[in-house]
């Protein structure tokens, strides 16, 4: 099963993501996971990156497009996997279908998670998050077990740097202009299921689960 989750920044796709990863036990390709990875070991790719990211502004097609062929051509994709956060622009989505014609693969459901700028803007303040392994809190609505600290591994959880309100208004905007149209994109392949991300983390991935099975 491959699956895309569509959205704009914070409308909970790694939240997501990361329950039907344990559900259907195949993995969550987040383009900002390995970006961040990336950064971290200082690669040449991260070097590049570094300033996209912490600006809120996207990272180059071409070096996304490069990132993803190698990740979708490993093994444990063969089962399908969950996009988390790509495609994102118009090429990017050419690109990955070129990509899948390659591998012999297709899309089968883009879920398309709805959430109001004015609520995103909230829930990023709360959000924390576990930088080695990529798991998602918020102090409210999703608290870890213990104050500040990641539930399986005690180590210390922080807040992103693109995080800041400024930044997120500038990935707001251009999830507006850049991102939002492929949801008419994949419109015309009938693959398209809206959810409501407004509602509880639980009920969202019930939904989820009921659109994909
Ligand atoms: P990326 O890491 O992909 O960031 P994003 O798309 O902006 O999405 P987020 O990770 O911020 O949010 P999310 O939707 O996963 O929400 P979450 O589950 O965390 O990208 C970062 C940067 O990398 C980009 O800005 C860009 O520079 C670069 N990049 C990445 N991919 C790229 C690409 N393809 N092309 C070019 N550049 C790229 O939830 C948010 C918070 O809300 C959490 O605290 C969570 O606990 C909470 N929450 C979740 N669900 C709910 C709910 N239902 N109710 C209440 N709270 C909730």
């Amino acid at each position: 099963m491959k699956i895309l989750l569509l959205g704009p920044p914070g409308g909970g796709k790694g939240t997501q993501a990361k329950l039907l990863v344990k559900k259907f036990n195949i993995p969550q390709i987040s383009t900002g996971d390995i970006l961040r990875e990336h950064v971290k070991k200082e690669t040449n790719l991260g070097l590049k990156a570094k300033e996209f990211m912490q600006n809120g502004e996207l990272v180059p097609d071409n070096l996304i497009l490069n990132m993803m062929e190698k990740r979708l051509k490993k093994n444990d994709c063969s089962r399908g996997y969950i996009l988390d956060g790509f495609p994102r622009t118009t090429p990017q989505a050419e690109g990955l279908e070129k990509l899948l014609i390659k591998l012999n693969q297709n899309l089968d459901k883009v879920i398309v998670l709805e959430v109001d700028d004015k609520d995103i803007i909230n829930r990023m303040s709360g959000r924390r998050v576990h930088m080695e392994s990529g798991r998602v809190y918020h102090v409210k609505f999703n608290p870890p077990k213990n104050e500040g600290v990641d539930d399986l591994t005690n180590e210390k959880l922080v807040i992103r740097k693109d995080d800041r309100p400024e930044t997120v208004e500038r990935r707001l905007k251009i999830y507006h202009k850049t991102t939002k149209p492929l949801i008419d994109y994949y419109k015309s392949k009938n693959i398209v299921s809206y959810v409501n991300g407004n509602n509880k983390i639980e009920e969202i991935h019930k939904r989820i689960r009921e659109i994909v099975s």
